[in-house]
C-alpha cells in the first residue's frame, strides 16, 4: 500500500501565501488532459519506460540462478542512472546488513576514486567475482575506465576464462562495449534503445542485480504495473497520484517560490531512494533555467541537522516525508527503564520514529512549511516497485507541464565531452580549445 496526505501543501492548513487552493490545483483539468492524451501516444517512444513492469523477466532470472550458484560477488561498475536505481533496490530491499551474511555480497563501482576502487577489490576474491559493466551508451568515462583496470586484471589471472566473470548491460547495437562484447563472446543484456539512463531501473540495469541479490522482481513490476493502471487511466488530478505529485510540486515551484523539493524518508533502508529520485529529478527537469533543486534528508537524523533551516531559514521548499508503518524488525524500549525516562517505558523505535515524523510536521505547519507524506505500510518489491513507477511517471508529466523535454540531459554531454577532450579522445579537439577559452586560473590563494 502507498498513501499520499497532502494535507499540508493546501492553503485550507499553511495560508494562500505557502499553500495551494484546490481551485488551483482543479484549474489544471484541459492542460492534464492534453498532456494525458500525449502521454498515451508517446509510450512507444519518449514514454517507453511504461512498456518496462510487462516484459517477460524469465532471461534474468535464469541467469541471476546461475551468477548466485558460481559467484560469491557480485560488482556493478556503472554510474549515475546506471548504478542508482541498482543501489537503490539492494539498500531497500535486502536487510541492511546483507554483505555481512549473505552471499553474493554486492558492491557498486561508480566513481573513478582510485582509494573507492582499490577498497571494493580489497573486499571481493576475483575467482568468486562476476562484475557487471552497466553503460547505456557504452562509453562513459568512468565506466570504461574502470572497466579498463577489472579487464586487465582479468586476464592477467585468468587468461581466456575472463569473460566467465563478465556480463555487460548496454544498448543492443550501439557503443563500444556493445562492440567489444559482440568481438569477444560476452554476456549481454540488452537496455531498450528508448529508456534513458534514469528511467532504467525497471530494465536489465535494476532487475538483473536485483534478481542476483534475491529480490522478487516480479512482484516489483507488479507493483509497478499497478501503479501504471492508475496513472495511465485516471486523468482527475485528485485521483493520479503521479499527476498529483508533478502539479503539486509545479505550484509550489511557480507560483510559491518554493524552488528546492526535499525528501525525507523516515527509514534508513530508503535513504538510496532518495538519491535516486535525486537524479531522475534534477537531471530531467532542470532545463532551460526552470527546474526545483531536489535535497537529500534522512528522518530523524536529520531533524538535529536541517530542521531548523527548512522552518526558520528561506521559505523556498516543499517537503516530501516518507514513511514507513510497520518496520521489518522492531525492539521495544523495556518495562524496567528508570522513572524519570518512563514516557518511553514499552514503546518501540519504530513507534518514535513515526511519531517524531507526526512532531516534525506540526512543527513545519505551524511555520507554513508545505509538507506532504507517503505512507508504505511496509518496505516490500511491490511498494517499492510502486514508488518507483509513481516518480518516474511524475518525473515525466513534470516535464511536459514545464514545456521542457523531461528525457534529454544536454548539460551532462556537455561536461563528458570536455572531459573526453583533456583525455585526448580522437574527434573532441574543437572542444579543447573551447575548454582554454573558457578555463582561467586566474584569483588563487595556496596555504602550504
Ligand atoms: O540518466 C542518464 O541518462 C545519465 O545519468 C546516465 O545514466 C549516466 O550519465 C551514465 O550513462 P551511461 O549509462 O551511458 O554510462
Amino acid at each position: 500500500m502507498v498513501k499520499i496526505d497532502y494535507t499540508s501543501v493546501m492553503a485550507e492548513t499553511i495560508g494562500e501565501r505557502d499553500g495551494i487552493l484546490r481551485e488551483e490545483l482543479l484549474s489544471f483539468r484541459h492542460f492534464i488532459s492534453d498532456i494525458h492524451s500525449r502521454i498515451q501516444r508517446e509510450k512507444e517512444n519518449r514514454f517507453f519506460f511504461t512498456k518496462l513492469p510487462y516484459q517477460d523477466t524469465s532471461e534474468i532470472k535464469e541467469y541471476a540462478d546461475y551468477i548466485r550458484s558460481e559467484f560469491d560477488y557480485f560488482v556493478l561498475v556503472g554510474i549515475g542512472g546506471s548504478s542508482l536505481g541498482a543501489q537503490m533496490l539492494f539498500e531497500s530491499l535486502t536487510w541492511l546488513n546483507h554483505n555481512s551474511f549473505n552471499y553474493p555480497k554486492f558492491y557498486v563501482l561508480d566513481n573513478v576514486d582510485p582509494e573507492k576502487f582499490e577498497a571494493i577489490m580489497e573486499k571481493v576474491e576475483l575467482e568468486k567475482t562476476c562484475f557487471n559493466i552497466v553503460t547505456k551508451s557504452g562509453s562513459t568515462v568512468e565506466t570504461i575506465a574502470n572497466f579498463s583496470i577489472i579487464l586487465d586484471l582479468l586476464k592477467q589471472n585468468f587468461g581466456e576464462e575472463y569473460k566467465k566473470h563478465l556480463i555487460f548491460t548496454t544498448d543492443p547495437e550501439k557503443g563500444f562495449l556493445r562492440k567489444f562484447g559482440n568481438e569477444n563472446g560476452i554476456k549481454m543484456f540488452d537496455i531498450p534503445p528508448k529508456v534513458g539512463g534514469r528511467f532504467s531501473v525497471l530494465s536489465p540495469v535494476g532487475l538483473l542485480p536485483a534478481a542476483v541479490l534475491g529480490i522478487d522482481v516480479d512482484k516489483l513490476l507488479q507493483g509497478a504495473k499497478k501503479m501504471d493502471l492508475i496513472c495511465s487511466i485516471e486523468e482527475h488530478v485528485e485521483h493520479n497520484p503521479a499527476y498529483l505529485i508533478a502539479i503539486v510540486h509545479y505550484l509550489a515551484n511557480m507560483r510559491r517560490g518554493k524552488t528546492i523539493a526535499v525528501m525525507m524518508p523516515y527509514s534508513e533502508r530508503l535513504s538510496a531512494f532518495v538519491d535516486w529520485w535525486r537524479q531522475l529529478w534534477a537531471e530531467s527537469l532542470g532545463k532551460d533555467g526552470l527546474g526545483q533543486t531536489p535535497v537529500k534528508a534522512l528522518g530523524t537524523v536529520d531533524q538535529h541537522s536541517q530542521i531548523q533551516l527548512y522552518r526558520d531559514g528561506i521559505r523556498d521548499k516543499i517537503i516530501t516525508f516518507i514513511q514507513v508503518e510497520n518496520f521489518e524488525r522492531n525492539l521495544k524500549i523495556p518495562e524496567s527503564i528508570p522513572d524519570e525516562i518512563s514516557y518511553l517505558r514499552n514503546h518501540t523505535l519504530g513507534e518514535i520514529m513515526n511519531k517524531e515524523l507526526l512532531g516534525t510536521k506540526a512543527a513545519l505547519i505551524k511555520s507554513k512549511i508545505p509538507n506532504l507524506t507517503i505512507t508504505l505500510d511496509e518496505i516490500n518489491p511491490y511498494n517499492i516497485g510502486m514508488l518507483i513507477y509513481l516518480y518516474e511517471f511524475a518525473t515525466g508529466f513534470s516535464g511536459y507541464l514545464y514545456k521542457i523535454n523531461p528525457f534529454d540531459q544536454p548539460a551532462v554531454e556537455e561536461g563528458k565531452n570536455f572531459t573526453y577532450a583533456l583525455m585526448g579522445r580522437e574527434g573532441y579537439q574543437h572542444k579543447l580549445e573551447e575548454f582554454r577559452e573558457l578555463y582561467r586560473e586566474k584569483y588563487k590563494l595556496e596555504i602550504q
